[in-house]
């Protein structure tokens, strides 16, 4: 395959249905392919980013009906929106693919055709439960209390005569194959519940849908009364985009393929698709990179909770920049992640407008102030300025492995690590006192603070590509954005200026954080925050006895997923004896008191009114330990 893949990196996202507009989910996993895509051609890849949308299956053509539109003209429109959003917060996708599209469309046949004629398509009938939202059938041993995992709603029992792949020849291989390869599913979380589906026998996979029942899609070229699966369709985009088979992207890219998704679809691409591909004879793709989900305000985003974030309301309100940054750093790659505002605004404010707002502009206003923003190539460097130096190149060494490795936050911690340290370089240098007294150290200081300012502008170019090509405007240099690449920044000292350094409006004007406002109106209003800060959880007491010398105090052992002594005041309500395994909500992050000579270690809620005091308890008895929220 590819003779020259060597320097080429070529990045997918998943392809997005169009039963919905683009939200903060969505949103994420472009922007990090953005990113990495950015990352690599910064670094001298040839580099290929797709992205696209997933226009056929029940889904779509039940959300055009809604809509009261013909299904072609809805999916253009949904897609066109897609489309237009994606430039609008800096994404530049290589290529958009719609599954519409009449190459994809022959590409899915000559697939479909091909393992065929293998013999791994076969005619049957089946029974199965089908979650529509998802798109596919699912075992019992998947369904969560009977209901879709991800959906929460009900399967349709779906019952008839259909075309199978079969997926189950391929098991042996694909464990094999995930077993040799051991970075092929990453991170390995992910990997592991690949491997866990795969101890269970694999069930053939239905590929078909009878036209009776749904005729939006590609036709099976092998019997015309059925239209293929969505999923077999979708998946199939990554390599029809690309010109498979002979295209030379294809012979270029595929060899390098990676794609980026959510822990959502990753049966479909940690098992179908490589499958798939094995079936007709391609090799498997590189790298599947799978990411965890934004949950908004603790919970699941959804249309029915009018909880839904959509990412140009945000980019709108505090810059396409700060909004790609907050949702690079926030997340940890993997993990699930809670989207509020307050954090990002929280963000903005001290990594952005504190931390590198601050850098960029006392450094570049005293460039500008003492030397009329030209400064002289330095003739010597001291130890302090070598340490900064040293600092720098070891952040650019370990920002690029944390970068392959899709460790974006670990990355942006790094480079954040530089801007510390550069300010406080500012700090002990004192630029202000060389002014008067050293013009030549003084030269020398300034050159060192704007050395390290370039380096961070690349390094956080593909994650804010805005700022940094405006950084590197006022640092005066002809050469930016992706043209200053990552290897070029090893030479201190001999940046060369076209334009003298200038000065600017400042980067990111703090944000005055909402709830501070409202909270100012009302002093009685507790923030999300504050309110999440709280851990608070289910305890079954376990032991209770009275206190020595104290009428109200009960010393109690209350288990909460570990044993905590608690001393709660309800001696004159309740017998030690009543209290055993009594369920309780307890406060467990308190700080510890001591009273009668007993540490309390967090405290037991109950309600007060005129007859008495009593023990609040879940409506269901719960695991202790078990969080409430
Ligand atoms: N059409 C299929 C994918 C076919 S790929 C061959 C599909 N589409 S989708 O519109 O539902 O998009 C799912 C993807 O959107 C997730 O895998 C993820 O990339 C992104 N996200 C959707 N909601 C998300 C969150 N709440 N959080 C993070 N990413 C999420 O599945």
């Amino acid at each position: 395959m590819g003779q020259n893949s060597q320097d080429s990196f070529y990045i997918t996202t998943p392809i997005y249905y169009v039963n919905a507009e683009p939200h903060i989910g969505h949103a994420y996993t472009t922007i990090v392919a953005d990113v990495i895509a950015r990352f690599y051609r910064l670094s001298g890849f040839e580099t290929f980013f797709l992205t696209g949308t997933d226009e056929h299956g029940n889904k779509v053509v039940e959300a055009a009906e809604k809509s009261g539109e013909t299904v072609k003209a809805y999916v253009d429109r949904i897609s066109k929106i897609f489309q237009e959003t994606w430039p609008k917060i800096n994404i530049r996708n290589d290529y958009f693919i719609r599954t519409t599209d009449k190459n994809h469309q022959d590409t899915v046949s000559e697939i479909l055709s091909k393992v065929y004629a293998k013999g791994d398509i076969y005619f049957s009938e089946y029974e199965g439960k089908y979650c529509i939202g998802c798109e596919r059938f699912y075992t019992d041993t998947e369904l969560l209390q009977g209901k879709c995992p991800i959906h929460l709603t009900e399967p349709k029992i779906i019952s008839e005569e259909n075309y199978f792949f079969r997926m189950s020849n391929y098991q042996e291989w694909l464990i094999d194959y995930i077993n040799r390869h051991p970075d092929f599913i990453r991170p390995e979380r992910y990997r592991n519940e690949v491997i866990a589906f795969l101890r269970e026998p694999l069930e053939d996979l239905c590929i078909s849908r009878p036209k009776r029942r749904l005729s939006w899609g590609i036709p099976l070229p092998f019997d015309d009364n059925y239209v293929t699966y969505v999923w077999f369709d979708a998946l199939i985009n990554y390599i029809s985009a690309i010109g498979y088979p002979d295209g030379d992207l294809f012979k270029k890219f595929w060899p390098v393929a990676q794609h980026i998704i959510a822990k959502d679809i990753l049966k479909p691409h940690g098992i179908f698709w490589p499958c798939m591909l094995k079936a007709a004879g391609i090799e498997p793709y590189q790298h599947l990179n799978v990411h965890g989900y934004w949950n908004v305000n603790m919970g699941k985003m959804s249309k029915s909770l009018g909880n839904i974030v959509k990412p140009m309301d945000l980019a709108t309100k505090y810059g396409v920049d700060a909004f790609r940054y907050f949702l690079l750093r926030d997340m940890v790659f993997g993990l699930d992640s809670d989207f509020t505002e307050e954090s990002l605004v929280k963000r903005f404010n001290a990594d952005l407008a504190n931390d590198l707002g601050n850098l960029v502009s006392r450094s570049m206003n005293m460039v500008v102030k003492y030397f009329d923003g030209k400064l002289q190539s330095p003739s010597t460097f001291k130890e302090e300025d070598i340490l900064l130096q040293d600092a720098s190149y070891k952040v650019i060494e370990e920002y690029k492995d944390m970068m392959k490795k899709f460790t974006f936050h670990k990355a942006l911690i790094v480079v954040w690590a530089l801007i510390g340290k550069a300010n406080k370089y500012i700090d002990t240098m004192k630029p202000w006192a060389l002014a008067t007294q050293d013009q030549e150290r003084l030269n020398t200081v300034l050159n060192t603070i704007t050395e390290v300012i370039k380096i961070v502008s690349v390094l956080l170019w593909p994650f804010m590509p805005h700022t940094a090509e405006k950084i590197q405007h006022q640092l005066g240099l002809g050469i930016v954005g992706v043209k200053l690449p990552l290897n070029s920044l090893k030479k201190w000292g001999k940046v060369k200026r076209v334009r003298p350094i200038s000065k600017a409006p400042p980067l990111f004007p703090r944000v005055k954080p909402k709830m501070e406002e409202k909270m100012k109106e009302e002093p009685g209003l507790v923030s999300l925050e504050d309110f999440q800060r709280l851990d608070i959880r289910v305890g079954a007491i376990k032991e209770a006895e009275t206190i020595p010398g104290s009428k109200k105090l009960l010393k109690l052992v209350v288990d909460i997923g570990e044993k905590r002594v608690i001393v709660a005041g309800m001696a004159a309500y309740y017998q030690t004896n009543e209290l055993i395994n009594k369920q309780v909500i307890v406060i467990a992050n308190l700080v510890p008191v001591r009273l009668m000579g007993v540490e309390s270690k967090g405290m037991i809620l109950a309600v007060e009114d005129e007859e008495g005091v009593y023990l609040l308890k879940p409506d269901k008895e719960s695991k202790p330990g078990s969080r409430i929220r």
